[in-house]
């Protein structure tokens, strides 16, 4: 019911009266007062003029009816679910049985890579998780984080940086993180949950930035929209053709680690980063050039 009231009142720039509603939607007036009042709480700026009705001024609230009608709007076969606060989106995405998307504007027990915490306060960005099932190999299923992270990049426009495999920096600091997780049984697809976190107002960890510092004023909702439309293609044309050269230029050209002298979590050699290869693996040169797969890649301090 709430949300036909919303749909109305999206419509029209007039004001739309109780009457009006009560007869279109069929439940009495009073019904109509207290969903209103709910929108309110929901963030809607709701006009109420006496004998003229309700009026939406500003739909800029984020919730789970604007997640259904983005998911809608771009015709994603997704399930959304959207929480105020939850303990981690990829937690909850696990327990999914669709291909969906979970959007938190808070997250109590965020996890970043390696057993760390995603600080994830209320009004500081948006905390998100995808579940994907694609069919194809498990071996091929890493590229499609780095697709994460170029479409994260392309959100955020030109000076957004990609940390191989998939961290994003802006002038040299942190301002989004992705944590892939993978679930595989032997008789179904593998289900790839891609958990992004992103600081959209201020930034809580060490050395890290948000888009506002850097000039780049996006609501939760707007962000969410330019990334959906650009992963998705992404997504589409890499189970086609089941590699990245598609976008192996790209990806290089935004490269935080090109040229720089390079340590590996694994071992003491010092390497370059060249870039990635088709497969997205990153391409070392050194005393025993390697090509990398995933892992930790530091940058030699004094070059960071
Ligand atoms: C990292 O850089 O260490 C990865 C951070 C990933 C954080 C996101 S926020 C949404 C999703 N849910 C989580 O608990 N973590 C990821």
């Amino acid at each position: 019911m709430r949300e036909k009231i919303l749909e109305q009142l999206k419509t029209t720039e007039q004001h739309v009266s109780g009457e009006a509603l009560s007869a279109e939607l069929g439940v009495s007036r009073a019904a109509i007062h207290k969903h209103i009042k709910k929108l309110k709480e929901l963030g809607y700026a709701i006009e109420s003029v006496p004998n003229r009705g309700y009026r939406l001024l500003r739909h800029e609230a984020f919730n789970i009816y604007e997640l259904k009608e983005l998911v809608e709007v771009l015709s994603l076969e997704l399930t959304p679910y959207f929480f105020e606060t939850i303990d981690s989106t990829n937690t909850f995405a696990k327990t999914l049985e669709r291909p969906s998307i979970v959007v938190a504007l808070e997250q109590t027990a965020g996890r970043g890579r390696r057993g760390r915490t995603w600080i994830s306060e209320k009004g500081q960005g948006i905390y998100f998780s995808l579940l994907l099932m694609p069919q194809i190999a498990l071996d091929r299923l890493s590229a499609i984080t780095q697709l994460c992270g170029l479409a994260v990049a392309r959100s955020i426009g030109d000076k957004a940086q990609i940390k191989w495999p998939n961290d994003i920096y802006i002038h040299g600091r942190k301002v989004c993180g992705i944590l892939t997780e993978l679930q595989s049984e032997e008789l179904s697809s593998p289900r790839l949950i891609l958990g992004i976190g992103i600081n959209l107002f201020s930034s809580a960890a060490e050395g890290a930035t948000d888009l506002k510092e850097q000039g780049l004023d996006l609501s939760a909702r707007q962000f969410l929209h330019r990334f959906l439309e650009s992963f998705f293609p992404l997504y589409e044309q890499f189970l086609k053709l089941g590699d990245l050269s598609f976008v192996r230029q790209e990806i290089n050209d935004r490269s935080y680690l090109r040229g720089k002298r390079v340590t590996v979590s694994d071992s003491e050699e010092l390497y370059t980063f060249e870039g990635i290869d088709a497969e997205g693996l990153a391409i070392l040169n050194g005393t025993t050039p390697r090509r990398l797969s995933y892992g930790e890649v530091s940058v030699r301090r004094h070059e960071d």
